[in-house]
């Protein structure tokens, strides 16, 4: 059966509309993913949830079991896989609120499993991540907001930061000359990961507040975050079940 696979990233660790045919504790060489994976339908969309930070939102980014959360989605043979996340906004056009297809990332993580290229290898693998998105899903992500009427950006930078503390002003100022658009923790190695076990993997980011020193420049509150995430899932949603008006799309 052709799914397509979703990561809930914060504020997505429930997905309402998801009827649930049954759920699975996949155990992997890696460990265990962050929660049991659910099955189901997303408004007659077949689809594979996993909630990347546990069912009660309890796995921190530096924490999570990118390895086990991306592998579990190869042995059940979801092909495609749409990471969801919640970011902060750098450039201009990224204001709370904005959905944003990401095309490039910068990685700014550290001492997190991020490869299977470790063991038992007869020689060294060095994948190709000149494009780290699948451009055909990145594709079909943008086309169904288009047909279900939901504003996003059809490309940026995501800059991908250890977390779980936001980052300083000075480093968000570093990362704008380096030209990242949005910020986020769990960006990376989720991408790569993918993309070594060949995966078409492609992310939606909901920008949830204005990076450090961006704004009105005053800290970034948990409320702020909330409010947009809230309002900002659900048009998320929206886009992902609007991919299966689109076969190309589904699997
Ligand atoms: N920085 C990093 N990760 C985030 C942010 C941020 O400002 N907002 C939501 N996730």
């Amino acid at each position: 059966m052709t799914r397509i696979g979703i990561i809930g990233g914060s504020g997505l660790t429930r997905l309402q509309a998801l009827e649930v045919d049954h759920r699975e504790l996949i155990s992997t060489p890696y460990g265990d993913p962050s929660a049991p994976m659910l099955f189901g339908r997303l408004n007659g969309l077949e689809v594979a949830f996993l909630p990347r930070h546990g069912g009660n939102h309890q796995v921190p980014p530096h924490m999570v079991n990118y390895r086990a959360n991306i592998w579990a989605f190869k042995e059940m043979g979801v092909e495609r896989v749409v990471g969801m996340a919640a970011v902060g906004g750098i450039s201009h056009a990224m204001a709370p609120g904005r959905l944003c297809v990401p095309d490039q990332i910068i990685d700014y993580t550290h001492g997190r499993k991020h490869t299977f290229y470790e063991q038992d290898l007869t020689s060294v693998i060095h994948i190709d991540f000149t494009e780290p998105y699948c451009d055909e899903l990145r594709a079909c992500l943008i086309e169904a907001g288009r047909r279900v009427g939901v504003d996003l950006v059809d490309r940026g930078t995501y800059g991908a930061t250890q977390g779980p503390r936001l980052e300083t002003r000075a480093e968000i100022q570093r990362m704008a000359r380096d030209g990242c658009d949005v910020v986020g923790m769990t960006g990376m190695p989720e991408a790569a990961l993918a993309r070594e076990l060949e995966l078409c993997y492609a992310n939606l980011s909901l920008v949830v507040n204005w990076a450090a020193g961006l704004g009105d420049g005053g800290p970034i509150t948990m409320q702020e975050i909330e409010r947009h995430l809230e309002d900002g899932m659900g048009r998320a949603v929206q886009v992902v079940s609007a991919l299966q008006r689109d076969g190309r799309c589904q699997g």
